[in-house]
């Protein structure tokens, strides 16, 4: 099995009987992310391995990648789900009704995105906009800590559960873990500043929920005036 990145195995109690689950099966030709990223030194090389890496059925299903958007020059990252049916369509990550919000709230603390670049935990749209599941958010992590190594800003704001999830390892819900300044571990040279916050999705079915996002946003908009 190369496939040979760290996946935190929850729960992993050695002593026990727990069987082991069957390696996963690869195609031939299965190429890892590990020989994959090494080859990658800029953001134009990780775009074309994401678009040639055959490790996941999402790339089937969807219609184009969608890679990133803004300015890979800025300060602050942030990093949102998957695409969904809009970004699928238009290969920009947050360009539908959740995107109009996010540039709202990004507007709110004088950001837009000249000033931010944005991406996802997840390159490719899931079929009916389902949740990525937790083997996808592993099996796409190593891009993703490659993408903000290449990037390299100076915060990042995870923008909902599964991008707190894929980048805080946690296991409990996003609520318990916004608005709390983290440092992500990206490889032993780099530690980045990290925030979490609810998604704009969320949001917008739960709009009483926006106080809390405009707590992140102030705690965000200072830790960019202290750079
Ligand atoms: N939601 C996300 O998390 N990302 C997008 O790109 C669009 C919607």
């Amino acid at each position: 099995n190369r496939m040979n990145y760290d996946i935190e195995t929850k729960n992993s109690n050695p002593g026990s009987e727990i069987p082991k689950p069957p390696p996963i099966k690869q195609q031939e030709n299965f190429i890892s992310s590990e020989d994959i990223l090494k080859k990658c030194s800029n953001l134009s090389d990780l775009c074309e391995s994401l678009k040639k890496f055959n490790g996941s059925n999402l790339k089937k299903t969807a219609s184009q990648i969608v890679f990133s958007d803004g300015n890979p020059k800025a300060k602050i990252m942030l990093i949102g789900e998957a695409p969904g049916a809009d970004e699928d369509r238009l290969g920009k990550p947050f360009v539908g009704v959740s995107g109009q919000l996010l540039d709202k709230m990004l507007d709110s603390i004088n950001l837009n995105r000249e000033k931010a670049y944005l991406t996802n935990i997840v390159p490719w749209r899931p079929p009916g906009n389902r949740t990525p599941t937790d083997y996808e958010i592993a099996l796409f992590r190593p891009f993703l800590l490659k993408h903000i190594e290449l990037v390299n800003p100076k915060i990042i704001v995870a923008v909902g559960g599964s991008a707190a999830k894929a980048l805080l390892n946690i296991n409990d819900g996003i609520l318990r873990h916004r608005g709390l300044w983290k440092k992500l571990v990206v490889n032993e040279k780099l530690k980045i500043d990290i925030i979490a916050t609810l998604h704009p999705a969320y949001l917008l079915r739960s709009p009483s929920q926006k106080k809390l996002a405009w707590e992140d946003l102030k705690l965000i908009r200072d830790k960019l005036k202290e750079l």
